[in-house]
């Protein structure tokens, strides 16, 4: 039998995105309810808008287990995923769980439509109703968001990997041909740049057509 060693499997832009997305939830809730700090709230939403959208494409052309390909499965394979867990059960691919790859692709989703109600609300479009729906869709992220919490300490537990590490080292237990090759260094890099451009940019009022 082949023994499992630490392999790369989440590139860098994969996990640089996943951390500024943090940083970026996490500003844009502390942020939220004050009129002074109202331009970082706005920063801190429309970046994070940004980084999904980074996302998305990521998901067509990145590294193996960051395809969509790889991690958006039918309700067939979900199914036997909840079934599986049940016993001592073992992922065959090192990337994200069925049941997981939908939680991502709805946070996503979620995040793009709070930047959405923001910018309504901004342009004051449907009036008090546009930044309800804005809070009140705020308030369901932030509930998965700690689902999203709950059940990656939960499956670390089951699997006995802690996968909140690899979510910062990239590497996870595996079989050596598993491992992608390239940590993309020059796309993380890129996507910091292009993230604090765009947190500079609607801080500082250079787009005005978002903010006012
Ligand atoms: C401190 C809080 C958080 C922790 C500990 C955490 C942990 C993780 C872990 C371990 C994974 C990888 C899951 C796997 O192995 O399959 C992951 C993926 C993901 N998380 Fe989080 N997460 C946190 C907060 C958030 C927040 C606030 C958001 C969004 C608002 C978020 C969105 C995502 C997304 C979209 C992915 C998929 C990553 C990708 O494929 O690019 N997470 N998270
Ligand atoms: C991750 C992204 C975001 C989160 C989690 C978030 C969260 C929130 C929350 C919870 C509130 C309610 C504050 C209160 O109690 O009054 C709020 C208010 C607001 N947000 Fe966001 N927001 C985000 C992104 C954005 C973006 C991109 C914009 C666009 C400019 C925006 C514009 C606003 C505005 C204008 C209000 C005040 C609404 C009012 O008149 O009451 N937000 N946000």
């Amino acid at each position: 039998m082949i023994h499992k060693q630490p392999i790369l499997v989440w590139d860098v832009p994969t996990r640089i995105f996943h951390w500024l997305l943090v940083i970026c939830f996490a500003g844009a809730w502390l942020t939220s309810e004050s009129e002074r700090l109202q331009m970082i709230h706005y920063a801190f939403g429309y970046s994070a808008c940004a980084l999904v959208l980074f996302r998305l494409v990521w998901g067509l052309m990145g590294t193996k287990y960051a395809r969509f390909s790889q991690f958006i499965k039918g309700p067939r394979e979900i199914i036997s995923h909840f079934k599986g867990m049940l016993g001592s059960y073992q992922e065959a691919s090192p990337g994200h769980n069925p049941a997981g790859g939908i939680v991502m692709l709805g946070l996503m989703a979620i995040i793009l439509l709070i930047g959405l109600t923001g910018y309504w609300s901004v342009k004051e479009f449907l009036g008090d109703w546009m930044s309800e729906a804005h809070e009140v869709i705020a308030s369901l992220a932030l509930a998965l968001v700690i689902i999203h919490i709950a059940a990656a300490a939960l499956m670390s537990l089951l699997q006995k990997e802690n996968l909140v590490r690899a979510m910062v080292t990239g590497k996870k237990q595996g079989l050596p041909e598993q491992a992608i090759r390239f940590p993309q260094y020059f796309i993380g890099l890129l996507l910091v740049l292009g993230w604090a451009y765009c947190f500079y940019a609607v801080l500082t009022g250079a787009l005005p057509s978002l903010t006012q």
